[in-house]
């Protein structure tokens, strides 16, 4: 695949690069009189960049082909001629009453049938002929009336792709599966061998006996092959829509481009390590998850949209000060998290830090959702927080942040995609075991250890990093198998955890036991497994296991039922002989080539992988950080190629103070205390410390 080149927004005439520090601005929401006291308060809070009209398109075009671009003209000046630039929006996320009115075949289907209604957003179909005609229409009025405003320094196309329309089971829908099938298959016997159709008499005889895969009853189980596909094409008919967007607004104006994606560690209804090379610079929306996970989640997906962005500067376009209103549960954030949770996304490589949205609405779904003034007005803590932040931001550009990448890690975790996508089809060994949540946990127990881990796509460079973890990483394509074979043949450092290998990227499972493309890898062959728990309502079904290394396992245990000569047991299980667990191995260390592989047979958590780790790394020769600091700090570098500007970010990940010894010049300190003479500094719960070395 070929990757656009990195382009980035440029300042202003005359100012010199920001972080870009801002958000959503819905201008169209509010009378005239209070933009003057918006672009006020945007100054004093160190704003220089809003995104405009994301959902105007029907004040833009109020009536088909009557287009008014007056009032976005006169605040987009009000705007530039105060120093904020704009990112301007192509308009098109949501489609104004009078088009499905008239063309109600642009709304998209359920999979049981029932059409998608106008009364939110976002209800139109990425395969649709007539909404696609429409879309371009306005790109391309968008981009001749701005192409050359000064102020204008990039395109935000559409809105969160995919975020209410991921699927679409029309007949435009069904008509683009069958192309994309023939596209990607060739022959219907391609298909058919692809999706296993000999099973339940699904073979298929031409291209036209492809439909989505529609309602088949409660209880049933829907053809896993086709549904990987399914998905598949599901993002990729979204990306197609988006390149045509993409393509009509640059044809005509030629500016940075992005559109914001929604990484997070549970998130994968698109595959955006695949939509990261078709944009300029990649851009996305993050909420926090409330609870313990909180910051930890936070810094993990950051550092997954890092590895998306293979390590070229990213672009935070939301997150939120406070609450969000579409929780069921809205909470707010702790005191010091706003500056905190946007400073754990720039020390991962962010070059801007934007919320949604600027100004919390009186009005609209959206009224309860945290803002940058919010509904108190400035006189309130959320604003006193933006304006800190904003002078932070400028501090650490003036001290030359903006040069500086997130420093690569010695290990990667890898997430992938389309392995989720296969763990959440049904008819699975358990509905306990998800990809993501691996991944996550490793990251977590890594951190716990002084390890502040890279996330890395599966496409990624994940074989250039000193160790790395394939968690729960169902699919191992061919492709995968040959770079974790020459991985660990030339002296990497692999951990492998249950669930991984299970299949190849047709969610054909690699046989002669688990995993089967790398068993000779890790060295260990599993027969069965032994999903755990008793939640469903089966009291009395065995939930859980321990091991010898006093760590216990949930959910999920392989049988694992030889260990090869070159390999090792490091702990095994402990359990009721009846079980045929005890005794039975549960990690293993091979070695294998010029390199080595842990195997972790059972799902462990966070909390397990901890403790069992400090001893796997050892066995694999990995360094860490003194015993003393593990866990407590999350600490994120960011530096230039030639180390004259080294910064280093300090989280304390818990709810005690953390005391920490400070080597360089402290820049940033929130909810920080700095003791000079003594070179240490104590981080509060949610504090954060900046130094540069
Ligand atoms: C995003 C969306 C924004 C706003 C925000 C609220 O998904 O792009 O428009 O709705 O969520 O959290």
């Amino acid at each position: 695949m070929e990757r656009k080149e990195f382009k980035w927004p440029q300042p202003l005439a005359g100012n010199k690069p920001r972080i870009w520090y801002g958000g959503d601005y819905n201008p169209d929401q509010w009378p005239e009189e209070v933009w003057d006291e918006d672009v006020a308060l945007m100054q004093q809070a160190g704003v220089n960049l809003v995104s405009v009209a994301i959902f105007s398109w029907a004040k833009l075009e109020p009536e088909e082909g009557v287009y008014d671009f007056d009032w976005l003209d006169r605040v987009i000046d009000k705007l530039g001629k105060a120093g904020i630039a704009v990112d301007l929006a192509s308009g098109t996320a949501s489609p104004p009453m009078w088009m499905t009115q008239t063309h109600p075949e642009i709304l998209w289907v359920d999979y049981r049938g029932d059409v998608c209604q106008p009364g939110a957003r976002q209800h139109w179909r990425a395969t649709s002929p007539v909404f696609l005609d429409y879309a371009l229409s306005l790109c391309r009025k968008m981009a001749e009336h701005y192409k050359d405003n000064p102020y204008v320094v990039s395109w935000h196309v559409s809105n969160e792709y995919g975020c209410h329309n991921r699927f679409d089971y029309s007949e435009d829908a069904e008509r683009a599966f069958q192309k994309w099938c023939e596209k990607k298959y060739g022959t219907i016997d391609a298909v058919n061998d692809a999706w296993g159709t000999a099973f339940w008499a699904q073979r298929m005889n031409n291209f036209s006996e492809i439909i989505p895969p529609r309602f088949i009853g409660d209880g049933n189980f829907m053809n896993p092959g086709k549904l990987l596909d399914w998905k598949r094409f599901s993002s990729d008919a979204l990306l197609d829509f988006y390149k045509a967007e993409r393509d009509a607004l640059l044809e005509i104006a030629p500016k940075p481009q992005t559109t914001n994606f929604m990484v997070s560690a549970g998130g994968a209804g698109i595959d955006y390590d695949k939509w990261g090379y078709d944009v300029d610079f990649v851009s996305n929306d993050h909420y926090f998850t409330p609870g313990e996970a909180h910051f930890d989640e936070l810094a993990y997906s950051a550092s997954l949209c890092d590895g998306i962005a293979r390590k070229n500067p990213w672009f935070l376009m939301e997150h939120s000060s406070s609450a969000v209103n579409w929780r069921p549960i809205n909470y707010r954030v702790e005191p010091g998290e706003l500056v905190r949770d946007s400073l754990a996304h720039l020390a991962m490589g962010s070059d801007a830090i934007c919320y949604f949205q600027w100004r919390q609405s009186k009005a609209g779904a959206e009224k309860w959702h945290s803002s940058m003034v919010p509904h108190a007005g400035p006189d309130s803590q959320i604003f006193r927080d933006v304006c800190e932040l904003g002078a932070d931001l400028n501090k650490l550009a003036d001290e030359g942040l903006l040069s500086t990448k997130l420093v690569k890690s010695k290990v990667a975790v890898v997430f992938d995609y389309e392995s989720q996508w296969a763990t959440e089809h049904t008819a699975t060994p358990t509905q306990e075991v998800r990809h993501w949540t691996e991944p996550l946990a490793w990251f977590r127990a890594l951190a716990d250890n002084g390890l502040t881990a890279d996330v890395v796509p599966v496409r990624g460079p994940w074989d250039e990093y000193e160790a790395v973890v394939l968690p729960s990483l169902t699919i191992l394509s061919e492709e995968t198998t040959r770079r974790v074979r020459e991985y660990v043949a030339n002296g990497g450092k692999l951990f492998v955890t249950y669930y991984t290998g299970l299949v190849d990227d047709k969610d054909h499972v690699w046989l002669g036991g688990y995993p089967g493309s790398i068993r000779d890898v890790v060295g260990v062959r599993v027969e069965e497994f032994a999903p755990m728990g008793n939640g469903f309502g089966f009291p009395g079904a065995m939930d859980h296991l321990d091991l010898d290394n006093g760590t216990v396992a949930h959910d999920f245990a392989d049988v694992i039922t030889s260990v090869a000569d070159t390999a090792h047991v490091v702990a095994s299980f402990k359990a009721d002989k009846w079980t045929g667990f005890d005794g039975a191995p549960a990690i293993t260390v091979n070695d294998f080539g010029d390199g080595k592989a842990a195997y972790v047979g059972a799902r462990l958590g966070r909390e397990g992988l901890a403790k069992s780790l400090p001893v796997l790394l050892e066995e694999l020769g990995i360094e860490t950080s003194a015993e003393d600091d593990r866990g407590e700090v999350l600490r994120v570098e960011r530096a230039d190629e030639t180390g004259e500007n080294h910064f280093v970010f300090l989280f304390n990940r818990t709810h005690d103070v953390a005391v920490v010894d400070v080597e360089g010049e402290p820049l940033v300190a929130s909810l920080a205390q700095v003791n000079e003479s003594e070179h240490t500094a104590a981080i509060q719960p949610n504090g954060v410390l900046v130094v540069k070395l």
